[in-house]
């Protein structure tokens, strides 16, 4: 079973992914995590230079999500024949976050469907890379996801003085991005929303991870 955890930033994506493989390597479970973008692989180098802003903030949608899109491809392309041997493949984002964060730009709702298909076509069609088949959306609100960004230290791929990257410092960008999450939620049956906030806090990590669980055991 092939398995993405996604969400805005902060949302608890690799907190999650860390337990819920745990458990299920309690469960005498096989489990093969993947990373993305997968910073200082070559693949990403594009990426990474996208993030430290050194394209300036005109970089469109497309051209973002083939930088993204290269580096899945290269990681599938590493790990393609080790797939069968596990259980479970596990994901900290995915083809997910290009349609969370890049279709989340595109302010007409017909632009951005058409956007969805067109990156959907270029990963799974000409880029051969697999479908998942679940995509769990760890969902946060905005204002919560600044306040758990904020939480984490810096981090390696940014320049010492950058705290938040390009995206995490746009408040309005990742309003976007959840709202443009929430339509594909509607649209995409192999979405599953994960609500992670009651009453404007955080539910327990434990909480979460058992949600999860329940979804993809
Ligand atoms: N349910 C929770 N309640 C409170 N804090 C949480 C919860 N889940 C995660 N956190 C904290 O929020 C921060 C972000 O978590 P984490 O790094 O797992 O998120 P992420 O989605 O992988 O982030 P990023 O988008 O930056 O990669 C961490 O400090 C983590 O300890
Ligand atoms: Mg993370």
């Amino acid at each position: 079973m092939f398995i993405v955890i996604d969400g805005i930033d902060g949302s608890g994506k690799w907190t999650q992914l860390k337990r819920v493989t745990e458990q299920l390597q309690s469960l005498w479970k096989t489990v093969l995590i993947l990373d993305f973008p997968r910073y200082w692989e070559k693949s990403a180098f594009m990426v990474e230079k996208y993030l430290n802003g050194e394209y300036g903030k005109e970089v469109n949608p497309k051209q973002a999500s083939i930088f993204y899109a290269i580096d899945r491809f290269q990681a599938y392309v590493d790990v393609q024949s080790d797939f069968k041997n596990y259980d479970y493949i596990i994901s900290n984002r995915y083809v997910s976050a290009n349609t969370i964060h890049q279709a989340g730009k595109i302010s007409d709702k017909n632009e951005r469907k058409e956007f969805i298909e067109w990156l959907e076509d270029l990963e799974y069609n000409i880029f051969w890379i697999p479908k998942p088949d679940k995509t769990i959306f760890l969902n946060v609100s905005p204002q919560m996801s600044q306040k758990l960004v904020l939480k984490k230290e810096e981090r390696e791929y940014l320049k010492w003085w950058k705290k938040m990257d390009l995206h995490e410092e746009d408040v309005d960008h990742l309003k976007n991005a959840h709202a443009s999450a929430m339509e594909v939620v509607e649209s995409h049956s192999d979405w599953v929303k994960i609500d992670c906030e009651e009453a404007g806090e955080m539910r327990n990590i434990e909480d979460i991870t058992e949600m999860i669980m329940e979804e993809i055991i």
